[in-house]
């Protein structure tokens, strides 16, 4: 008997033993030994809903994601839960800014309005998140109070974020998310939320988030670019190495955070690595609009096959210890693992 026209008995001499191609023979082997697989259950998907327009904004920077009325996030949060989407996570745009982010706040604000909607709509099926952070809010555009030489003032912030938090537990949010990068923003809004009577709801922390150029988008989405200056005083500087990061998580862990994010992620694969490894809790990353934004500028152009590109990067980052993925491919993407 021979075996690929060589005879029995085991390979000739001068070729290989181990042969790490045979299980790469077929699609039906491939699929039995791959052993990194996204689930739509997994995704998030963040929505941006803007106060006081009767139709959707489309967002220039971002193709296919655009600025919701109450009623279109409705349908959009409808077809990502009826997607297996595992979440969805909301910005508020509101009509009206100032210095201190008064919507963000405001019982009646667009956002309090859209959780509300999202909970009668899709609640129960898919978990409602909100962003918490006042950069939407203010007029300045900043994340947090200004004082009066123009510095984020932490403490100050703090306060507003845990009445924020309030709010949003108010209007039935199911997950907050505060996103702000102020030192103590986690134990600040965990006090607030047991004081006011809802010691269960969970904080999903932006423990590592980057002053990254990969937000650029977002801020056309979320009309929040910085008026003046930038965050490189609240937001980590990507020069530094992935020993911040832990810090941060291990901070906002002893804080109370349920779980934790790294953000961006593609570029921050190793840091997402090095969190994953370090703690026992849910690890989120999120693919930042920029990620989004250069994968659909550069399939526009033909130049990559769009699908693969997403799938592969959602994959890298799921690879890479990341347990939930943020992604404005959400929807897309667990319609396509349903049908496959
Ligand atoms: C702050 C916030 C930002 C993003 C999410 N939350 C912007 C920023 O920090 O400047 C960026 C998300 C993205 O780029 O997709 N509220």
């Amino acid at each position: 008997m021979t075996t690929g026209g060589r005879p029995a008995g085991g390979p000739a001499a001068g070729f290989p033993l181990a042969r790490p191609r045979r299980l790469r023979r077929t699609p039906a082997l491939r699929r039995l030994v791959s052993d990194v697989r996204l689930h739509p259950a997994d995704l998030i998907l963040p929505a941006f809903v803007k106060e006081g327009v009767s139709e959707p904004v489309p967002v220039s920077s971002m193709p296919g994601v655009v600025q919701h009325t109450r009623d279109s996030l409705r349908k959009a949060a409808a077809e990502a839960a009826e997607a297996g989407v595992g979440g969805i996570i909301l910005f508020g745009v509101p009509a009206e800014k100032d210095a201190r982010g008064s919507a963000a706040d405001d019982p009646d604000g667009i956002v309090q309005l859209a959780i509300a909607d999202l909970v009668s709509e899709v609640g129960g099926s898919m978990v409602v998140m909100a962003d918490l952070c006042l950069d939407e809010y203010t007029d300045h555009g900043h994340c947090g109070l200004l004082t009066e030489t123009g510095d984020v003032d932490n403490d100050a912030t703090l306060e507003r974020y845990a009445s924020i938090a309030v709010a949003q537990a108010r209007a039935g949010v199911e997950v907050v998310a505060p996103s702000g990068m102020m030192d103590g923003q986690v134990g600040a809004i965990r006090a607030a939320l047991d004081g006011a009577g809802y010691p269960d709801l969970p904080i999903l922390a932006y423990s590592a988030k980057y002053a990254s150029a990969f937000y650029g988008p977002f801020r056309e989405a979320a009309e929040c670019a910085p008026q003046f200056g930038d965050r490189a005083g609240y937001q980590q500087d990507p020069a530094r190495s992935a020993a911040e990061a832990l810090r941060e998580v291990a901070l906002d862990l002893a804080e109370g955070a349920d779980a934790v994010m790294v953000k961006p992620a593609l570029a921050y694969l190793d840091v997402l690595r090095a969190v994953a490894d370090a703690v026992d809790v849910p690890v989120a990353a999120y693919q930042v609009s920029g990620e989004y934004a250069m994968v659909e500028a550069a399939a526009a152009n033909g130049w990559v096959d769009r699908d693969r590109i997403i799938n592969e990067t959602l994959t890298a980052i799921h690879r890479a210890g990341a347990d939930l993925i943020l992604t404005y491919w959400a929807t897309e993407v667990a319609q396509k693992l349903r049908r496959a």
